[in-house]
């Protein structure tokens, strides 16, 4: 009895131990948040080379660390998703961005959307991405309606808008812009995208 009690503990303590290991350096809730995105990826049709290997790398196995996955990176300090690079993946038949997908990203600093071919975007939760301070749009199709909500991530401090559909954008007008008091560099070459 006694010794099934100590085989029970050592079980409980090596499970433990596993679990711990599996979570150092990627949270939970943005492992969570990073399998919620990856079924765009899977409908990807940009690179299969590229989708493939961030779906091998993205697995749904709780040990698995997501900081080690491909094209993420993490600050090692606070193991939180800083850098997210998802430049020709995330192509989705609907064609729309989600950006409440990216909510739970907290500390996300640098995000990588460009060449997905997104025309619209959602967003349920204004104003979350707190500590995104490089996005890069570049190479997808969004006109300027969403000039108010990027306007409203006043950390920004890069922002590539190359290659859009922004016929409509009114430069006199600026969009907003003038809103991002911490922009140091704002790419809106080739807006006017030919498809
Ligand atoms: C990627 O995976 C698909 C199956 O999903 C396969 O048909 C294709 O050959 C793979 N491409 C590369 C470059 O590995
Ligand atoms: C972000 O991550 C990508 C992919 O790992 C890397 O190529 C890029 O240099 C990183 N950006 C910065 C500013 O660290
Ligand atoms: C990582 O997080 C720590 C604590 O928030 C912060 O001081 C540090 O600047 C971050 N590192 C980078 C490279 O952003
Ligand atoms: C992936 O593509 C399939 C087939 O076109 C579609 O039914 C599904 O909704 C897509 N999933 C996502 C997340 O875009
Ligand atoms: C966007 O993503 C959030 C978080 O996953 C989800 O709750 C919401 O329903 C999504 N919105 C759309 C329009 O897909
Ligand atoms: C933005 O994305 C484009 C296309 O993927 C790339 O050529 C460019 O270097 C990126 N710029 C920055 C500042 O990340
Ligand atoms: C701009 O994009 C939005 C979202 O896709 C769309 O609803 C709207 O009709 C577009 N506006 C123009 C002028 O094309």
């Amino acid at each position: 009895m006694e010794r099934l009690f100590t085989k029970l503990c050592m079980l409980i303590v090596v499970a433990l131990a596993l679990q711990m290991h599996g979570n150092k350096g990627c949270l939970e809730k943005e492992r969570i948040a990073l399998l919620a995105i990856k079924p765009f990826i899977i409908n990807a049709t940009f690179s299969y080379d590229e989708r493939n290997r961030t779906v091998e790398s993205w697995v749904v196995d709780r040990v698995s660390n997501c900081c080690n996955w491909y094209q993420v990176e993490c600050n090692t300090t606070t193991g939180r998703v800083m850098n997210l690079s998802l430049s020709g993946l995330l192509y989705d038949s609907t064609a729309i961005l989600n950006f409440s997908l990216f909510q739970p990203l907290e500390q996300l600093q640098i995000l990588d959307l460009s060449q997905n071919y997104f025309e619209g975007w959602v967003d349920n939760r204004a104003h979350h991405l707190k500590q995104l301070k490089i996005l890069n749009l570049s190479y997808n199709r969004f006109n300027s309606s969403i000039l108010p909500y990027l306007t409203s991530i006043t950390s920004l401090t890069t922002l590539i808008l190359s290659g859009n559909n922004f016929q409509d954008f009114n430069p006199t007008q600026g969009g907003g812009l003038g809103n991002l008091r911490n922009l140091e560099y704002l790419d809106m070459s080739f807006l006017v995208l030919d498809s």
